[in-house]
């Protein structure tokens, strides 16, 4: 285990090593040593300043990543010297084979229900939100498309009186508004697009309208009868692509994180509770974002070379939203879900991305609960301790609210595991379903016919697009065990009946998504307990 050695004793009142003990007291002096927080990127959480030895892959795991980095090498060089130039779009399929699967997407990724499963199951399904107001910035151009939308609300919902006001009454209606990228377009390519869709008739959900910037000139509503349409959802998806990978997984998966690991190691001792349970969960962790920093998001690292937006343009994401994120509301998930407005009875069908995560986020809760409580009374009853007592976690919650304001401490677990889905390869590897490269500009026109030159012009040569394809499909691959499968000897102290529970929680939870499988029309395995890792460490 990549943390620091825990030295026996399972007794928090006394003892030399007792989590108040003159020898873990010891320890977690030079672990503040160890462990330092720098500011790697100004308005971003803090990393660790160096490695510890004790942090680094294991051989075993480094020789299993250079391995696969070996076969994804050879890969992209048949594929780039053996397959021909992308002249038209069957082209962009003779790269798959063996090493590079045909990703499902190749065959669907024109469909509109497509576009609308995306913000439901795929890669990102934490911004769409119930629209109960059509926003200030499109309502001029909806006004101005009143009767083409009509059209399109009506085909959609097989009524012919079937309204805006029709669909937001039957809470019928989502959006996604990146107005969070407004401004970023000169610098960075980026839209800030904002999409509706609509629950049709057959409890799809399908896209109805994008507009591609929040403002401006030459900024119409585009509709999915357009010429144009397609193109649309193109750089839209580029939009939440790029979102997904700065925001929804470097930001809050993998910085957010290490910082409440480093923090972890400068204020507990190794054998407090709240040490012992957060442990296995940061296995990786600072070795993969280490890495992370040296050869993606560094300059002209791999990030600068495959996304649009590059490392800059990650790092302005990230600093936007993080000023308005919350650990207690966003970071939490049935708060995140009622605050989108997405829970409810029969509210947004084929969400199971909510219906799945809630099952695990319930396991999870019932374990830290459980666990806390073994050491911790609210009122100090049974001779068990009293947060408001414990030195150690007054320190840990200040030095973690200190920077970013975090609050509810006890999300850690849950908010790992929720954001770090691994669809990755299936979603990125085929670029014109969920680009992060695009170029040329973003069609400001309804009705410009879309040829497949055109698509192979917008997207990033085939050069590009080979190593995202080896990014994306190192991402994708799994490396600790699933979660809550922790080895014998990182399993916490005292906790052997809460994680048995747990483990039974876990286990049932994800027999529950098999059989919903059963008889859904898309099966959806990434939220299930078999395909979560204990820890971040891809
Ligand atoms: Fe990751």
């Amino acid at each position: 285990m990549a943390t620091r050695r825990r030295t026996a004793t399972t007794n928090w009142a006394s003892g030399n090593n007792a989590p108040d003990g003159p020898t873990a007291i010891d320890n977690l002096q030079s672990a503040k040593d160890e462990y330092q927080l720098v500011d790697y990127v100004p308005g971003l959480p803090s990393s660790v300043k160096t490695l510890p030895r004790q942090e680094r892959f294991s051989f075993f795991e480094k020789v299993r990543l250079g391995f696969l980095l070996i076969v994804l090498g050879i890969g992209v060089f048949i594929d780039r010297f053996l397959t021909r130039k992308w002249d038209k779009l069957s082209d962009l399929l003779n790269v798959y084979g063996w090493i590079f699967p045909k990703p499902p997407t190749t065959e669907i990724w024109r469909d509109d229900a497509f576009f609308g499963r995306q913000r439901l199951v795929g890669v990102n399904p934490f911004v769409i939100r119930l629209c109960t107001a059509i926003p200030g910035n499109m309502k001029e151009n909806v006004n101005k498309g009143r009767e083409s939308l009509q059209m399109v609300l009506q085909q959609k919902s097989g009524k012919t009186d079937f309204t805006l006001d029709t669909a937001i009454q039957e809470n019928r209606l989502f959006i996604v508004d990146y107005d969070i990228l407004d401004g970023m377009k000169d610098e960075f390519g980026i839209c800030s697009p904002i999409a509706l869709l609509l629950v049709d008739a057959k409890n799809e959900l399908m896209p109805i309208a994008i507009q591609l910037y929040q403002t401006g000139e030459n900024n119409p509503i585009f509709l999915p009868e357009d010429p144009s349409w397609l193109m649309a959802k193109l750089w839209f998806n580029h939009a939440d692509s790029s979102y997904q990978e700065s925001f929804s997984h470097l930001g809050v998966t993998h910085l957010l994180m290490e910082s409440v690991d480093v923090v972890t190691h400068r204020n507990l001792t190794t054998t407090h509770p709240v040490y012992e349970i957060l442990a296995p969960h940061f296995l990786y962790l600072l070795a993969i974002n280490t890495l992370a920093r040296n050869q993606l998001i560094n300059e002209h690292g791999i990030v600068d070379k495959t996304m649009s937006i590059g490392r800059e343009g990650m790092f302005e994401i990230i600093r936007r939203q993080l000023v308005k994120w919350r650990m207690d509301e966003d970071g939490t998930l049935p708060e995140d879900l009622e605050k989108r407005g997405v829970v409810g009875d029969g509210i947004l069908p084929g969400y199971y991305y909510r219906d799945d995560a809630l099952l695990v986020y319930e396991a999870i809760r019932k374990y830290v609960h459980t666990y806390i409580h073994v050491y911790y009374d609210d009122d100090g009853n049974n001779g068990k301790l009293q947060v408001s007592n414990d030195a150690q976690i007054q320190a840990w919650v200040a030095a973690l609210i200190a920077k970013r304001e975090l609050v509810g401490g006890g999300c850690e677990i849950q908010c790992e595991s929720r954001r770090h889905q691994f669809p990755q390869y299936e979603q990125y590897g085929f670029q014109p379903a969920y680009p992060v490269g695009m170029r040329g500009t973003p069609p400001q026109v309804t009705n410009i016919e879309l040829t497949g030159t055109a698509i192979i012009k917008a997207i990033p040569p085939k050069v590009t697009c080979l190593l995202e394809m080896v990014v994306m499909k190192f991402l994708s691959t799994q490396n600790t065990r699933r979660l809550g499968n922790f080895t014998r000897d990182s399993i916490p102290f005292n906790a052997d009946d809460a994680v048995k529970q747990f483990r039974e929680d876990l286990r049932t939870a994800a027999e529950t998504i098999e059989e919903r499988n059963i008889t859904r029309k898309y099966p959806y395995q990434w939220a299930s307990p078999d395909n979560i890792p204990n820890s971040i460490s891809i």
